[in-house]
């Protein structure tokens, strides 16, 4: 886990990867100085990737009115200040570019992610129409999104290759698309939600086109040297919907298109809350789909879902489940969860963290080591 993994031009110190979270956290959609703070205290925390949140490549395409955005030139320069601070830690600024499609216009989560209405409206918050594949919502009470025509999906691609490009010039060396959750790439893909009969629909290969399209267009606007990851949903968990099988067809497609590292989530085709179809909350909850797809299309592989233990971690790098863990609400609760893994694996130098922590911190662990040896506690004083 702490060795470095070099992919296309760029290396990442180790293979510790911060999930994308949306933060709901700007309008507009420029980075703001929360996520100035939010990303930066990853990287002082010591993982090799931050991966920057769901990023919309156009306002239709937010998630919700309060999403980041790189649908224009002048989103460049508030990520260009995130970037230069996770690179000057000496970790690689990823970020995620997404678009919600049908899933798009919606409250935050702790507002039930419920569509907007009215109400939101009256205070300056959209809703606006939303787009799919098909004209099938997402589930009940979410907006019929409008079906997209091929003219519309041609745009489409051109939009997700300017936003990598703008991306790219904002100073983030890794570069995520976002083809998980229901939301635009996956409802292509996925035959629940994609019942179109022209070349963008109908079997399996029509269904694959429009990711396979925003892939080899993503690549060219990116250049060679720039790793390139794709977040799918590995299985839908709903009768009819993709399987395990499915993607492994599509996870090498999608390296022959320049994908180099296939980041294995789960599940968001339906909104219907009726009926649970969410692969089982265990540790490492996705990490038979990551080693499955590692093993059989022959790519590198990201695993995600709770992970928490420096061990847990290690192992499913050391044995092959993945070649990248990401942690996301791990990393919310202790964003120095990087350098204490390394103190968990032995290594209790402080060699890793910044200078101006690790000074401090490492004569104190010495300090805090020699009062546990004589039997004092924080306590002690109390206790007598
Ligand atoms: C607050 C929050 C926001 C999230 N936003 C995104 C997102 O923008 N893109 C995405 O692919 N997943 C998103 N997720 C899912 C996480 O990236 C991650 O896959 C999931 O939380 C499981 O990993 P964990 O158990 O380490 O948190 C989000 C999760 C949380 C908790």
């Amino acid at each position: 886990m702490f060795r470095p993994l070099t992919i296309r031009d760029v290396t990442l110190p180790n293979r510790v990867g911060v999930s994308p979270m949306c933060m709901y956290a700007t309008t507009g959609g420029f980075a703001s100085d929360f996520h100035l703070a939010h990303l930066a205290r990853f990287a002082l925390g010591g993982a090799g990737l931050v991966l920057a949140e769901a990023t919309a490549i156009e306002p239709q395409g937010r998630i919700s009115p309060w999403d980041t955005g790189l649908w224009s030139d002048e989103h460049i320069a508030g990520w260009r200040r995130v970037t230069a601070v996770i690179a000057e830690q000496g970790s690689v600024p990823g970020i995620q570019l997404g678009h919600a499609g049908r899933r798009a216009s919606v409250r935050e989560p702790w507002r039930a992610g419920a569509p907007l209405d009215h109400e939101d409206a009256a205070e300056g918050f959209g809703p606006w129409p939303v787009v799919g594949p098909s004209a099938i919502a997402t589930g009940p009470g979410f907006p019929v999104p409008e079906a997209m025509d091929p003219a519309a999906v041609t745009r489409s691609v051109e939009r997700w290759a300017q936003a990598a490009r703008r991306a790219v010039e904002a100073g983030f060396q890794y570069i995520e698309l976002h083809g998980a959750h229901g939301y635009l790439l996956h409802s292509f893909l996925s035959p629940l939600s994609n019942h179109r009969d022209d070349a963008y629909g109908g079997d399996a290969e029509r269904r694959m086109r429009y990711p396979l399209e925003v892939v080899a267009a993503v690549r060219a606007a990116i250049g060679a040297g720039i790793p390139l990851a794709y977040r799918l949903s590995a299985v839908d968990g709903i009768e009819g919907g993709i399987t395990l099988d499915d993607t492994v067809v599509f996870a090498r497609r999608l390296a022959a298109e320049g994908v180099d590292v296939v980041d294995t989530s789960s599940g968001g085709i339906s909104t219907d809350r009726s009926r649970d179809t969410r692969v089982r909350r265990g540790f490492a909850f996705h990490a038979d789909f990551s080693r499955r797809v590692r093993d059989e299309a022959r790519v590198l592989t990201a695993t995600v879902g709770l992970v928490v233990d420096a061990h847990q971690a290690a192992r499913l790098v050391e044995d092959g489940d993945a070649d990248l863990v990401l942690l996301g609400r791990e990393m919310l609760d202790d964003p120095n969860w990087t350098h204490r893994a390394r103190i968990a694996l032995g290594d209790e130098s402080y060699a890793s963290w910044p200078v101006r922590y690790g000074s401090a911190l490492g004569p104190r662990a010495g300090t805090l080591r020699r009062l546990a040896e004589a039997g004092e506690t924080p306590l002690s004083r109390f206790t007598g």
